[in-house]
Parts: structure tokens; sequence; C-alpha cells
């Protein structure tokens, strides 16, 4: 009848954290969207930062332009045709999934509506076709980076 059995309560209170918490981790998604930030921080946020910022102008931002750019199927391409993409340690089907993440994730209010994710076979066969100079493809697609992408990061 003296104190409350509080170190109970507070370790009940901490699983029903974690519990709450576990999905808001990843973004209410799904395990694959879990799998697809992981391989984001891994391979892609040492040069992009963990919030697709980059590091202008060496690095683009990944937030905003390049969901408009996946709306055509040159724009499809070139997503995985870009040598750090291409050659990231990941198989197609990895690939895909974080070039999906990556759109969804910071380019979510650019995608064009009723965006197609990227599947496994055609992020497959571009990458195959790594491009040697990917500063001029970007420019030929949709200008340069400043030109379209700048964002106040300057
Ligand atoms: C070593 C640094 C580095 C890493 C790691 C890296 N990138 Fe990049 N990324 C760049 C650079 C630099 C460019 C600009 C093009 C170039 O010079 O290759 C670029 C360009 C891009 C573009 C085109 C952006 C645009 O607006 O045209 C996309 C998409 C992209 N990267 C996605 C990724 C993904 C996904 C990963 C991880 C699988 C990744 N990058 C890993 C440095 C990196």
């Amino acid at each position: 009848m003296t104190a409350l059995p509080a170190p109970r309560y507070v370790v009940l209170a901490f699983v029903g954290l974690l519990v709450g918490v576990a999905p808001a981790a990843d973004q209410g998604g799904t395990a694959a969207d879990g799998a697809a930030r992981v391989d984001y921080l891994l391979h892609c946020s040492g040069c992009h930062r963990p919030d697709g910022a980059g590091a202008p102008p060496e690095v683009p931002s990944l937030r905003g332009p390049i969901g408009e750019i996946v709306g055509t199927p040159t724009g499809r391409d070139y997503v995985a045709r870009v040598p750090e993409a291409a050659q990231a340690p990941l198989d197609d089907e990895d690939l895909a999934r974080v070039l999906n993440w990556m759109l969804r994730e910071f380019s979510a209010a650019t995608l064009p509506a009723g965006f197609r994710p990227l599947d496994a076979q055609e992020v497959g066969a571009a990458r195959k076709r790594i491009l040697t100079d990917p500063l001029r493809a970007r420019a030929a697609i949709a200008g340069r980076y400043e030109a379209v992408g700048a964002h106040g990061s300057r």
C-alpha cells in the first residue's frame, strides 16, 4: 500500500512505445521500404546525404526535379544509368527498389500522376548501358542541375 510498482509501468510504457514507433520508422511502409531505406543509407547517402539534399553543385539533390525526369522513357532509363547508381553493389531488384524508394521519399510532389514504379528488368537493362558522360546526358534530358534543381542550396 506504499509506492506504486512504478518500474513495471515504465517498462510497459517503453515496450508500447517501441511497438508504436517501429512502423513509423519505416514511414508507415512495408518491409521492402525499410530495406530500401537501409540500402539508400548504405550505398547512396554518403554522397547524396540522408535527406537527399546532396552537396550541389558536385552531388545533385535528389529532392524534386528527378520526379519530373522519370516522367519520360528516357528519364526512367537515365536514373539507372547514372554511374553511381548503375555500379552500386546491389542486384537489379534491389537497385529498382532503392530508386523507387528515393523517388517517393524525396520527390513525391513532382512524380507524374500514375507513375509506374521502375521494375527490376528495365533497371537491369538500363544499368548495362552505363552513362559515360552523365552531366551531358542530364543536360540533354532536363537541363543542367543548376537550371532545374537548385532549390536554394547554392
Ligand atoms: C560517390 C558518390 C555517389 C554515390 C555513392 C551515389 N551517387 Fe548518385 N550521383 C553522384 C554524382 C556526382 C552525380 C552526378 C552525375 C555524375 O557525376 O555521375 C549523381 C547523380 C545521381 C542521379 C541523377 C540526379 C539528377 O538530378 O540528374 C541519381 C538519380 C542518383 N545519383 C542516384 C543515386 C543512387 C540511387 C545511389 C545509391 C544507389 C547513388 N546515387 C549513389 C554521386 C553519388
